[in-house]
């Protein structure tokens, strides 16, 4: 027997979900760190260019699939592609994802799992103490914490309990009150510290950093990260947001709820760079590991307040629920798999998927220094993240979730039925004005500029 398909509350509860999905640490941890490496200013715009002409419209074609074929991502490529060429073999797109979303989700979790050791360190008023020192909290994260492989394993094994428990709950329960109030407070102090940093000395710096391009500063390896992290940070390429989109209202509409979601997840990264880039300059940090500057420049400012420790404690329980709202989202992409296609019960497919990746997770936990070998893995990419774990996020971010894209944008574009497509954007919506517009990036402009970032780079890769 199919179970009732749970719905959202409303207009309200999916963006709120959707929203929650795209912001996560890959606004708050990836994004920063990522323009870091990459110098800033090319890679923060062709990222914004990467969201405007590729995120958004496949944003729209992923949500619209989701509610008009009322599945998870395999099920719908398998409806969706049964009476067109390549017919079953579309499923592959659904398939991708699932695995996508279980890669991410085993690393994802790992880092997660840091939020919650900074909680942990508020509460018992060490983390006041250590953000007074810059260069001792850098120590402690760097040198200290990310060796230890049992103690992230701990969090990040306390983080996928925490994130299974949600999905368990299902729809409503679960995944749209976290959603609902934690957000607009996470906004909030978001806010606050764009207006505290617009003060300090390092800002002008900061700005520049970010929006002044050269162009000669990045190669194709930059723009594939850039195009990945467009992906990875707005949950595209893999189905969760066209899983989303199956729970969404018929009342609701599509092309508004798109862009407000790209909208916002696109000025919290940025937010999130002036913040730490501004910390940055102000006080000449020497970054020892850029991929931790999430959580070794926003204490040194917080403790200044009064009740710092607390004060610090809290900002990172709001991140936590922040990751929380997009883990949940990467666990429901490959649990609604099992409950739509395998028929499972949405309690075993929940504490199953969950246990598996909480369990694969665990070797990433290990491998950014904890254990030699995993943490010298090959590393396929050049960010700071090392090992076992920099690898899969580096084939996730870049491969899956842009080939992934790639697909679902030729498969919208060219084998679904236009008239479909305009019979499901309409719906909720009333005249949609953009939909030429929006026809033409789906079909020529993301696949194109997808592509080519793909075979410069493997054609690179050759050449070397
Ligand atoms: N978009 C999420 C973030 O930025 C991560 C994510 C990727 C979630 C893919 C779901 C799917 O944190």
């Amino acid at each position: 027997m199919t179970q009732p398909r749970g719905q959202w509350s409303g207009k309200l509860g999916f963006i709120l979900a959707a929203a929650g999905s795209a912001i996560g640490l890959g606004n708050l941890w990836k994004f920063p760190y990522m323009a870091y490496e990459n110098q800033g200013g090319a890679f923060v715009l062709i990222y914004i260019a990467a969201v405007l002409t590729v995120g958004i419209p496949i944003m729209m074609a992923e949500i619209l699939l989701g509610r008009r074929f009322q599945s998870s991502p395999v099920g719908t490529f398998m409806k969706a592609g049964a009476d067109r060429p390549g017919g079953k073999l579309w499923a592959g797109v659904g398939f991708l994802g699932v695995l996508a979303g279980f890669v991410i989700l085993s690393y994802y979790s790992v880092v997660a799992g840091w939020t919650l050791h900074y909680i942990l360190l508020a509460l018992k008023g060490q983390l006041g103490e250590l953000a007074r020192q810059p260069e001792l909290l850098q120590d402690h994260f760097v040198n200290g914490f990310l060796a230890n492989g049992w103690q992230q394993s701990a969090y990040h094994l306390t983080f996928m309990a925490l994130t299974t428990g949600a999905v368990f709950f299902g729809v409503k329960g679960g995944i749209e009150r976290v959603a609902r109030y934690l957000m607009p407070l996470l906004f909030t102090i978001l806010i606050v510290l764009v207006i505290y940093a617009t003060t300090t000395p390092g800002f002008d710096r900061a700005m520049s950093f970010l929006f002044r391009a050269d162009f000669m500063a990045i190669d194709r390896y930059g723009f594939l990260e850039a195009i990945g992290q467009a992906f990875f940070s707005l949950s595209l390429g893999m189905g969760a947001m066209l899983t989303y989109g199956s729970y969404m209202n018929r009342a609701n509409s599509i092309p508004r709820s798109t862009l407000q979601i790209c909208g916002l997840d696109t000025l919290i990264g940025l937010a999130a760079c002036v913040i730490m880039f501004s910390i940055i300059f102000s006080f000449d940090m020497q970054i020892q590991k850029s991929s931790t500057i999430l959580f070794t420049t926003l204490p040194t400012v917080l403790v200044q307040l009064p009740g710092g420790n607390i004060v610090n404690g809290l900002f990172y329980l709001l991140i936590a629920f922040a990751a929380l709202t997009s883990t949940i989202s990467l666990l429901e992409v490959v649990s609604s798999f099992a409950i739509d296609e395998l028929r499972w019960s949405r309690r075993r497919a929940t504490l199953t998927m969950g246990s598996a990746i909480a369990v694969f997770g665990v070797l990433n936990a290990w491998s950014l220094g904890g254990s030699q070998a995993l943490s010298t893995v090959n590393p396929l990419g050049r960010s700071s993240t090392q090992g076992l774990f920099g690898t899969l996020d580096y084939l996730a971010a870049n491969w899956f979730l842009p080939v992934g894209g790639l697909l679902i944008a030729l498969f919208v574009g060219w084998f679904f039925r236009r008239g479909d497509a305009f019979a499901e954007l309409t719906e909720g919506h009333g005249e949609v004005r953009g939909f030429g517009l929006w026809r033409f990036l789906i079909r020529f402009v993301a696949p194109i500029v997808v592509g080519a970032i793909i075979v410069s780079v493997i054609l690179g890769y050759e050449y070397q």
